[in-house]
């Protein structure tokens, strides 16, 4: 098996290759002048399997494109088995019908994922149990436990609580409070169906003043969610405020909002091609855990 990176794969694409024990070959790209999509695959990835990396933000639906046009492209040169790690995966978040007649998109791009010729996706902290259930067998979903057990035993004590920002979010805190040893809080959160918005809640027995806290998530978008959440936890008298999430997209002014929000520190993986440079934020690489996660569930050797 070798390892093909695309153009936004390529820049995780040579330490994940390292960790795998693969060769990792780059794919040539450009973007001509009406803004189409240029793609070359030397040649010698022509073997059997072929494990692809890809990331999904920015520009989600050139990534896409990309991807698809590679994948087909392989399958129709012979390819037996082409495989893809995805750290973030784009569109997780539409994994319903909210609206009758809504385009339940992370599924139409899975389809279009396995049609093209994907045999299997390795992705980091998938939003949607939905999706993991409607796609048993096609994603292997990695909660990156370890590298976050790691980071956070280097400074979180007895004095932290760990939370949740909603109950889909017990997931990964749940793990990361017996590892650590550390309890855990679970957040209410209420959306007023006329207005829209969204109001966090702590459960009545919570006393949070004081205390350090260290918030969980799995993406930090537009930063809203956290934002909301930071601003309730100061007016509680919170001490400490620390983010922890899986993906970092940081759209627009998100980073001007946490701040004001009164966090302390932010820190992401690399799996998106989004990197910000601030003393405020940090990035933990997810290439060693996402290599044994893959190593785990599939044979390299061939
Ligand atoms: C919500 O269910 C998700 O887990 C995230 O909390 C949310 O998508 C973050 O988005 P934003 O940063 O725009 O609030």
């Amino acid at each position: 098996m070798i390892m093909l990176s695309l153009p936004l794969g390529s820049y995780l694409g040579s330490e994940l290759s390292r960790f795998l024990g693969l060769q990792n070959v780059e794919v040539i790209h450009k973007v001509f002048p009406d803004g189409e999509t240029y793609l070359r695959i030397p040649s010698l990835t022509l073997g059997k399997h072929v494990m692809l990396i890809q990331t999904m933000f920015p520009e989600q639906d050139r990534r896409i494109v990309e991807l698809l046009y590679v994948v087909e492209t392989l399958k129709s040169k012979g390819v037996k088995h082409v495989y893809a790690a995805i750290p973030y995966l784009a569109y997780s978040r539409q994994d319903k019908e909210f609206l009758e007649g809504e385009v339940v998109s992370v599924n139409s791009l899975l389809r279009l994922l396995r049609c093209a010729g994907l045999e299997r996706i390795f992705v980091v902290d998938l939003h949607s149990e939905v999706t993991l259930r409607e796609f048993e067998g096609f994603i292997e979903n990695l909660i990156p436990v370890k590298t976050f057990v790691k980071y956070l035993s280097k400074y979180v004590r007895g004095d932290f609580l760990i939370v949740a920002p909603d109950v889909g979010a017990l997931k990964r805190v749940k793990p990361l409070s017996e590892a650590l040893n550390i309890d855990y809080i679970v957040i209410n959160k209420f959306r007023d169906r006329v207005t829209g918005q969204v109001v966090h809640e702590l459960p009545s027995n919570v006393d949070v003043k004081n205390k350090k806290v260290v918030i969980v998530d799995d993406i930090i978008s537009t930063g809203g969610t956290i934002a909301n959440i930071a601003s309730y936890f100061r007016r509680l008298g919170v001490d400490e405020i620390h983010i922890l999430a899986s993906h970092g997209l940081f759209v627009g002014n998100a980073l001007e909002k946490l701040i004001a929000s009164g966090v302390t520190h932010i820190t992401v993986l690399n799996t998106t091609g989004v990197k910000v440079t601030h003393d405020m934020v940090s990035y933990l690489d997810i290439s060693e855990e996402l290599a044994d996660f893959i190593k785990e569930k599939l044979p390299l050797n061939e």
